[in-house]
């Protein structure tokens, strides 16, 4: 092994080591007994958030806050949504744009009809994402929400039948050809369509990847979206279970294959990749510092806390139906953390702007994020140009690896909150302290993966 990838495993490792620390140690989950309301800050865009947490059935690999679809229970759901969205604008913010999450948000396309509408007359929003499955994407059915919906991501995760019966998908949302026609037709009925798959997969071939990128790329969507594997405490038996445990670990390799293969792409973060560069991004954390989450379980971002909506649907139901905030918990971070984080969500989104950032954050990021910058300039990660810090291809791979565990660490957030209306401070550290991607740090270290 050279000394430039000996150089970059360690770097690797240590970004992963540090992140796990900063999760562990950082987050400092305050359980609140007074009541919370979400207020805005002048001068500050915010962008909405809204979890629809239902689906028809279960994926073993995807760890999103959700339950069993029930009309009824569904019908009530929406409208707690929709009053909670009328409690946000009563506190004074708007918002030009909204993300709608899952869950399978198109699951009851009324319900999803009118919560669009009302957040249209609420807030001046410009441009609407939603996620939906296979199965709710029939041109006749999206003709609905055209003029309400501008990004439609769909999950396909695999193009392989194999893989697709192992995560018991085929079964529910076709096999391959079946997908592929009915991703075909959907083309077009709304602005943007993305595509995403996951990749890293047990067991998974580069024959396997290189089809998916293959398939994927003859669909021509405005968008693709290749995820790598998250695995966290929640779904880690799951996987193993319906896909097996890996014996090597190809994440890097294979996230070299995707980003040479889209090398005729526009690459709108360090996973997404579109047709062209004005399609609107995929995530909705890279994109706003400052975000304002409503429904079961959704995360808000605000004055750099992280605040937590009650999961349970009842206690999330009760509060809002009372008028009471839905919040939980929130979480807070020191100024450091911070600044650590927008430059991570921006790097990832393609790089820094120096002057905004000092600006935006109050801040001087060469002094504040001295050691930082210098690791990461000395390990090959990022470079400056025009006023910008820029990441290399290894310094995508290295945002990609950071962003990964960050969505890991927060599924550790879900697990501790899921589901109950009381947490205990005993659940929050047993689950705080448990390893993340033990897997992803025995690849790095064994002398296989150093091969
Ligand atoms: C919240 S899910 C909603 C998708 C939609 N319900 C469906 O099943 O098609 C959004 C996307 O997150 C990605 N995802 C979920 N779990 C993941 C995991 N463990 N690792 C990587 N990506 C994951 C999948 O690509 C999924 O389509
Ligand atoms: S991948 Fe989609 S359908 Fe499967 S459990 Fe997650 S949100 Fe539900």
């Amino acid at each position: 092994m050279g000394f430039k990838n000996i150089i970059e495993r360690f770097a690797v490792n240590y970004a992963h080591n540090t992140m796990q620390k900063s999760l562990y140690n950082g987050l400092n989950i305050d359980i609140l007994d007074q009541k919370y309301v979400k207020t805005p800050r002048e001068n500050t865009e915010y962008m909405l958030y809204a979890h629809v947490p239902f689906c028809h059935t279960f994926c073993p690999y995807c760890s999103f806050h959700k339950y069993h679809y029930e009309q009824e229970l569904a019908k009530i759901y929406f409208e707690n949504l929709r009053q909670e969205m009328r409690q946000v604008k009563a506190a004074g913010f708007d918002f030009g744009s909204l993300y709608v999450g899952g869950g399978t948000t198109l699951i009851n396309e009324p319900e999803l009809e009118k919560t669009l509408v009302l957040a249209k007359e609420l807030f001046n929003i410009k441009n609407v994402s939603c996620e939906s499955d296979p199965n709710h994407i029939q041109p006749e059915n999206l003709k609905r929400f055209q003029g309400l919906i501008d990004r439609l991501s769909v999950g396909v995760q695999s193009f392989d039948d194999e893989t697709l019966k192992r995560v018991a998908r085929y079964e529910k949302f076709g096999s391959s050809e079946a997908l592929q026609e009915k991703l075909k037709k959907a083309l077009g009925v709304l602005p943007v369509m993305s595509l995403d798959l996951i990749f890293n997969l047990p067991n998974q071939t580069k024959e396997q990847l290189l089809n998916d990128i293959k398939i994927a790329k003859s669909i021509a969507p405005e968008q693709i979206t290749f995820y790598p594997l998250m695995k966290s405490p929640l779904t880690r038996d799951a996987i193993a279970k319906s896909l097996g445990v890996a014996d090597s670990d190809n994440e890097r390799e294979f996230y070299e294959i995707i980003c040479e293969s889209f090398s005729d792409y526009h690459q709108s973060n360090a996973w997404a990749f579109g047709r062209d560069s004005a399609n609107l991004r995929d995530e909705y954390v890279g994109s706003h510092h400052e975000y304002v989450g409503v429904g079961s379980g959704a995360f808000s971002f605000l004055n750099g806390e992280l605040v937590i909506n009650a999961f349970n649907l009842l206690d999330y139901g009760r509060r809002v139906k009372n008028g009471e905030s839905p919040v939980i918990a929130k979480c807070g971070f020191t100024k450091k953390e911070r600044l650590k984080y927008i430059f991570l969500t921006e790097l990832f989104d393609g790089g820094v702007n120096i002057a905004k950032y000092d600006e935006f954050n109050g801040a001087n990021i060469k002094k504040e994020l001295f050691a930082e910058l210098n690791l990461l300039k000395l390990v090959g990660a990022i470079h400056e140009e025009g006023g910008r810090i820029v990441p290399t291809g290894f310094g995508r791979y290295l945002c990609l690896v950071l962003m990964r565990d960050f969505y890991a660490g927060m599924d550790k957030v879900r697990a501790i909150f899921k589901d109950d209306a009381k947490i205990k401070r005993s659940k929050i550290l047993r689950i705080m302290s448990e390893e993340t991607h033990a897997d992803f740090e025995d690849a790095l270290i064994s002398p296989r993966a150093a091969v």
